[in-house]
């Protein structure tokens, strides 16, 4: 008998096959890569970038040939970081022949780069000393080499890219390679702060404004998160029954949410049973205990007119500027004119068709359950 294993995965970045829908926004990140385009794509936390990454990237490789390559930029914080990430980027992509030509490429720049073990970081730990930025400049020139002879243009992912946005002048380092890239490589950048994001590539002083075209990740769609639910619990021997829907109003299309609490309704639904009420009431309830110190610890990062303004934004369905909650909650309407975009920027908040909605539905739970405690 197979062994009865959990079938929702909510806490890593999903493999290509594995993920819901996303269809589209993979054709356009290919059509932007094949066109020779950059494109930059946002979405708030858990959303599903990495995922869309890895799966663009993987048809990239297997359906035009692209050599793929994934940069984690997450938390980076020095030129020394960045280097070592895009070294192990590439130790990770380049497999056979290719690996072999790069390695011996590296070697020969004699600067302490290798797609081994023994690469920059082994360097940096043994020579405090150690200046990584011709290190960086050689990586950063690479798909020139990958290209060499006839070689296939790569299809390189920077992921968290707004990381970088903390480093003096590394926007500027990056543009004058990348824009001598157009023929050997394409670049899409990820970032889940719009703030960051918008400051990188849409200020006019800065060196990449204008240069990558946005694609902004959604929700997904109910009847998508639906088929998926039914498909894998129905794969294990179980069926979501009606516990479905309350699962669907719950999660509004956030990937993640959606994931998390499937995982927790099929631990609490047996092998050959159907879900019932009393399962998602038992999972919803065991979510929410799972979050309450990640929610508590949020919450006590913001100011009290940010959190003010979230309470107002939950209370008026959207419209924070409503009287009653604003007499209520003792806010004026220029707390929230300053809280807002502060909470935008961090995709705490996003404006969907004219009204503010806070991102994580299951935050905003959360924060109303404060009203009537
Ligand atoms: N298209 C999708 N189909 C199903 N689940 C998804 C999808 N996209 C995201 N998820 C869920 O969200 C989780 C996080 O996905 P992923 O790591 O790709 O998101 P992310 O936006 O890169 O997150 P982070 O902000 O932490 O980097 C996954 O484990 C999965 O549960
Ligand atoms: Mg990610």
């Amino acid at each position: 008998m197979q062994p009865d294993v959990n079938p929702f995965v909510y806490s890593r970045p999903l493999a290509p096959e594995e993920i819901i829908d996303r269809d589209q926004e993979t054709e356009t990140l290919l059509r932007h890569a094949i066109g020779g385009h950059f494109a930059r794509l946002f979405a708030p936390r858990k959303f599903g970038k990495t995922s869309l990454l890895r799966r663009a990237l993987a048809d990239g490789h297997a359906k035009h040939g692209l050599t793929p390559v994934l940069v984690d930029l997450y938390r980076v914080s020095s030129i020394a970081d960045v280097t070592v990430r895009f070294e192990r980027a590439y130790s990770r992509a380049l497999k056979g022949p290719l690996r072999a030509r790069v390695e011996e490429f590296l070697q020969r720049t004699g600067i302490g780069l290798s797609l081994g073990a023994y690469g920059i970081s082994a360097k940096l730990q043994m020579e405090s000393r150690f200046d990584p930025l011709p290190a960086l400049h050689a990586l950063l020139d690479l798909p020139l080499t990958l290209n060499e002879r006839g070689g296939r243009r790569a299809f390189i992912a920077i992921d968290e890219f707004q990381d970088i946005a903390r480093i003096p002048d590394l926007d500027g380092l990056i543009r004058s390679h990348i824009q001598l890239h157009g023929d050997v490589a394409s670049y899409v950048f990820a970032g889940s702060e719009p703030g960051m994001m918008k400051q990188l590539f849409e200020d006019r002083d800065r060196p990449l404004y204008g240069s990558a075209v946005p694609q902004r990740l959604l929700r997904l769609a109910d009847e998508d998160i639906a088929a998926y639910v039914s498909e894998r619990f129905h794969d294990t021997g179980r069926s979501v029954g009606e516990a479905l829907n309350p699962l669907l109003a719950t999660a509004l299309g956030h990937p993640q949410r959606a994931m998390l609490m499937a995982h927790r309704l099929w631990e609490e639904v047996d092998q050959g049973e159907t879900g019932a009420i009393e399962h998602w009431n038992a999972a919803h309830t065991a979510t929410l205990a799972e979050l309450d110190a990640e929610f508590d610890a949020r919450w006590r990062g913001f100011d009290s007119s940010e959190q003010k303004t979230m309470r107002a934004v939950i209370a008026g369905h959207g419209s924070p500027y409503r009287a009653e909650v604003i007499r209520r909650l003792a806010l004026t309407k220029s707390m929230i004119r300053r809280a807002l975009p502060r909470l935008t920027a961090t995709a705490e908040i996003e404006t969907v068709d004219g009204a503010h909605v806070v991102v994580d539905p299951l935050f905003a739970e959360w924060i109303a359950g404060i009203e009537t405690e």
